[in-house]
């Protein structure tokens, strides 16, 4: 994503994050509603729109539920673009990880699930290990990722101008986090705790997306660049990578929120990166820093912690209540699921 920001031509304008939002919202759309379809061929052997469109829209389908989850994440994902041009990728990386603990946090508060001690004293150490994990080198040079912007930035207005950068990256990041936790248990206990498949869920939750994303995005934020210079300025290959990625990402988390649950993503997300990152020492000659073994260590250690806190013996002797939603507040059930 930092990378699609910078690779633009010498002069060119940057291209818009409110048009990459609504395109990946848009691919979104397109393949829930492939699988839909597919899905309804399988069943009936003909493609009914109308039985689709009450599926997705109809009395039955709660798809009202969708609309907050729906703002959110495209206010969500426009506040990325927003941290990533005024931060470095590193401080950006280890400051998201904080949506670890809002996520955490609104689990218990929405789903009423209850986390031991030694769970909550896992995620602080989930948090902790990962942001060691993306910190950048502490002594000059040779890092995973550039840690200065630009120039040297002696002077006052050079010094103002990167506090305000620094400033309006770190909010960002912080607003992210607030709706990453929120939007997320949201769809979860929207998921589950009602009827509705996974790919109707998503449905609505692109297609509401669509609306925000173009009114305030694109019409309302950008809507005098987009008249000036077009919908498409600066695009380059990698904004459109940009935007595969963002959607594939989008719809593997709702994989994993259905199969597992939010807080077990964090882990899974932690995971992902430390095994690209001994993917890299190969593929690109990464070398490790001592951050990073110390905090795949914890990260490692946290993952073990959070698991190991479930009882399955005492789990099995209280059978759990059989409402969806009182199933959500039992911890040990979800793991081992
Ligand atoms: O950082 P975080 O894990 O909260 O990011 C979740 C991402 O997944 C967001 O970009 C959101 O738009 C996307 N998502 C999605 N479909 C869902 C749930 C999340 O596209 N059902």
């Amino acid at each position: 994503m930092k990378y699609s920001t910078v690779a633009v031509s010498a002069d060119g304008p940057r291209y818009l994050a409110s048009t990459a939002v609504l395109l990946s919202e848009l691919l979104k759309v397109v393949i829930c509603l492939a699988v839909l379809a597919r899905q309804r061929l399988r069943q009936s052997r003909s493609l009914d729109m109308t039985a689709m469109a009450r599926d997705v829209f109809g009395a039955e389908s709660d798809c009202l539920k969708m609309l907050v989850p729906a703002g959110l994440y495209v206010v969500q994902n426009n506040l990325q673009f927003v941290a990533v041009r005024n931060l470095d990728p590193a401080t950006f990386q280890v400051s998201y990880q904080f949506k670890i603990i809002t996520t955490a946090l609104f689990s218990v508060w929405l789903l009423s699930r209850s986390l031991s001690q030694q769970k909550w004293v896992s995620l602080f150490l989930l948090t902790a290990g990962i942001a060691l994990v993306q910190m950048p080198r502490s002594s000059g040079g040779g890092g995973t990722a550039h840690t200065r912007q630009d120039g040297n930035g002696d002077d006052d207005e050079e010094v103002a101008r990167r506090a305000l950068m620094q400033l309006t990256g770190l909010s960002a990041v912080a607003l992210a986090c607030v709706s990453s936790g929120l939007a997320g248990v949201w769809f979860e206990k929207v998921l589950k705790g009602s009827k509705g498949s996974l790919w109707v869920r998503n449905a609505q939750l692109s297609l509401f997306s669509l609306v925000p994303a173009l009114l305030v995005g694109v019409i309302l934020v950008d809507g005098a660049k987009v008249a000036k210079l077009g919908f498409f300025q600066g695009y380059t290959v990698w904004t459109w990578a940009v935007i595969v990625l963002q959607a594939g990402g989008g719809l593997i988390v709702s994989l994993v929120v259905k199969y597992a649950d939010n807080i077990i993503k964090g882990f899974a997300t932690s995971i992902s990166i430390i095994l690209s990152s001994v993917a890299s020492v190969y593929l690109f000659n990464f070398s490790m820093s001592r951050n990073f073994v110390i905090g795949a260590g914890m990260v490692l250690f946290a993952t073990h912690l959070y698991g190991s806190s479930a009882k399955p013996a005492a789990a099995a002797e209280k059978k759990p209540p059989v409402e969806p939603h009182e199933r959500l507040s039992n911890d040990d059930a979800d793991e081992k699921k």
